[in-house]
């Protein structure tokens, strides 16, 4: 399987899937990377791996449809089988997520369904949480709205600050992504009927690892 992964910032869950690849805990090809921020840090962490990249800049387009068709045809030239969101912080149109159905994970830092969108640490620590987390979902057209794969919990310690709670997570997102993307990649995790299944397996709303398997 090929999968190509979008970027917009740091690439840390970049570096981790190229690390992942190069260990063979992916059984896939990593065969480009595309950045919508020609400054993104993922950037040179593709090209010290020797991966092809693109930049795509969202400023050069008038619409966010100009800006996915071009898209589109810009990942033409990678064949991929698959699209692996990691930091890629764009809002995608419905033609490009139909495009795609199917063949498009992302990771999103909470525990889906809660805090979709932005600032999700800030949230769960002023809401007062005692647990956080991250998920990779499917993309459907409905934001940070997909059906999750995988999720995996982080607690929430009284004198977090937004910056340890980011960093907490960042680092279980690194251990999860590999693991959906390389489910994907031996034929094992579909998305059918806006489900995610796993061996066959429809997966329940917190997907594979949940309470309410134990
Ligand atoms: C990650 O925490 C990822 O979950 C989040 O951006 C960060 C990218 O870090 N994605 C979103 O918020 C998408 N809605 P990275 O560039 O170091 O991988």
């Amino acid at each position: 399987m090929r999968f190509v992964v979008l970027i917009s910032g740091n690439g840390s869950n970049l570096q981790a899937l190229i690390d992942a690849c190069a260990s063979g805990r992916i059984k896939g090809q990593l065969v480009g990377v595309l950045s919508n921020k020609a400054e993104a840090y993922g950037l040179v962490r593709a090209k010290q791996a020797g991966i092809p990249t693109q930049v795509l800049s969202n400023a050069d387009f008038a619409s966010r449809e100009a800006y996915d068709a071009a898209l589109i045809a810009a990942l033409q030239c990678w064949q991929p089988d698959l699209l692996v969101m990691a930091g890629f912080m764009r809002i995608l149109t419905p033609a490009f997520v139909q495009h795609f159905a199917g063949r498009m994970l992302n990771i999103h830092p909470s525990l889906l369904p809660k805090y979709q969108g932005v600032k999700t640490h800030a949230r769960a620590i002023a809401a007062g949480d005692s647990e956080h987390g991250a998920s990779v979902h499917f993309v459907t057209e409905e934001l940070d709205g997909g059906p999750v794969v995988l999720q995996a919990k982080v607690p929430i310690f009284e004198d977090d600050s937004v910056d340890e709670l980011a960093e907490r997570v960042l680092t279980q997102e690194h251990q999860i992504y590999p693991l959906v993307i390389n489910w994907f990649c031996l034929g094992r995790l579909k998305m059918e009927n806006n489900q995610a299944w796993l061996d066959n397996h429809c997966l329940p709303a917190t997907g594979y690892a949940s309470e309410e398997d134990a």
